[in-house]
């Protein structure tokens, strides 16, 4: 039997509910997959808060990394044994899983699924930020709001890597050496300077901000980017922004979606190796994953809302 997590209704960390149900064989065009690493985003908590609607009764989760135990009719390119990760397919907070093969990426050999499951649908949002809603180049300023959380401390590692220099900014007092460790510079969002800070870094604005936070942090956002920059508005962690209309008139273009928009068909492949090049080289090493046992999931989503997260959260089967 095959353990699941499920919600009945909406709600806070409890209605996330462990169950057992019998998973079956794989039907044609599918793969059936032993799950090895569960990956906790964001993006679950709305699912559980319902304000990313699923009808209901729902299995939250998008992202897993496992090991293919058997095929269905038809399915050619993968077999059992082989190790993939999907980072965006319904129904990801299983132990065991049925699944078409259009979401399957198949991991190197020194990619492991804890590694996948931590790393890849957070990795990719961050190639988004970077490669497809701007194209950070060497020199460039760029503003990290949220560079603490989860994708804001990848973004701002691999930002640096190629060469910009990166603003990060935290939320909470004692994630700022977290920050300090992977931007050039770091401040904190309720420093009623910060704006001032910025500007003395970047004088005449910075070129992109990379937005994770939302409502909390957009007057931050608006003071810094330059005229004719970019905000990439790709999180909104403390709610959504309002008022962007004198932006516009600055010609400060903002740029939001979702990484399945931009991670599709062949960019999943160039996206991909990239982010294993980026694992290899060893600019994320000194990221903590910090492992929750399966069946702990709703502690992971507790730790995640009261913004206490000490690393990349994933659940091991
Ligand atoms: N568009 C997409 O496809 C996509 C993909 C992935 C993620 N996202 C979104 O991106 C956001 C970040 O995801 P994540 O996994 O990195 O989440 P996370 O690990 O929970 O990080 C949240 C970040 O937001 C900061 N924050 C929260 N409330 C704040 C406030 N009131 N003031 C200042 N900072 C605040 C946190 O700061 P402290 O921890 O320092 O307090 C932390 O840096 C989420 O909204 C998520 O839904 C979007």
């Amino acid at each position: 039997m095959a353990k699941v997590i499920r919600i009945h209704e909406t709600g806070g960390p409890e209605v996330l509910r462990v169950e057992t149900e019998q998973v079956g064989a794989p039907g044609r065009g599918e793969v059936r997959l032993r799950q090895e690493a569960v990956g906790i985003n964001a993006v679950d908590a709305l699912v559980r808060q319902g304000l990313y609607p699923m009808p209901l009764p729902a299995i939250p989760g998008f992202e897993a990394a496992g090991v293919i135990d058997a095929v269905g009719e038809g399915v050619s390119d993968f077999a059992p044994g082989d190790r993939v990760a999907y980072f965006f397919a319904e129904g990801g907070y299983a132990t065991e899983k049925r699944t078409s093969i259009a979401p399957l990426v198949r991991l190197p050999d020194d990619i492991s699924t804890e590694t996948a499951g931590a790393f890849l649908a957070k990795g990719l949002t961050a190639w988004m930020g970077l490669r497809a809603l701007s194209s950070v180049k060497s020199g460039d300023k760029v503003l990290v709001l949220g560079a603490s959380g989860s994708v804001g401390s990848i973004l701002s590692r691999w930002a640096k890597a190629l060469g910009a220099e990166v603003i990060g900014v935290a939320g909470s007092a004692s994630k700022l050496d977290k920050v300090r460790a992977g931007a050039t510079h770091a401040l904190l969002a309720t420093d009623p300077d910060a704006a001032g800070k910025i500007r003395d870094i970047a004088p005449d604005g910075v070129d992109v901000v990379y937005d994770f936070v939302g409502a909390a942090t957009f007057g931050l956002a608006a003071a810094a980017i330059r005229d004719g920059g970019t905000i990439a508005a790709i999180g909104q962690a403390s709610g959504q922004p309002a008022g962007a209309a004198d932006l516009a008139q600055r010609g400060v273009v903002i740029r939001g979606g979702g990484t399945p928009q931009y991670v599709n068909g062949q960019t999943v492949t160039t996206a991909t190796e990239a982010l294993w090049d980026v694992i290899r080289s060893g600019i994320l090493a000194d990221l903590p994953i910090v492992r929750y046992p399966f069946d702990e999931i709703a502690r992971a989503h507790a730790d995640l809302a009261a913004r206490r997260l000490e690393g990349i959260p994933v659940a091991i089967v």
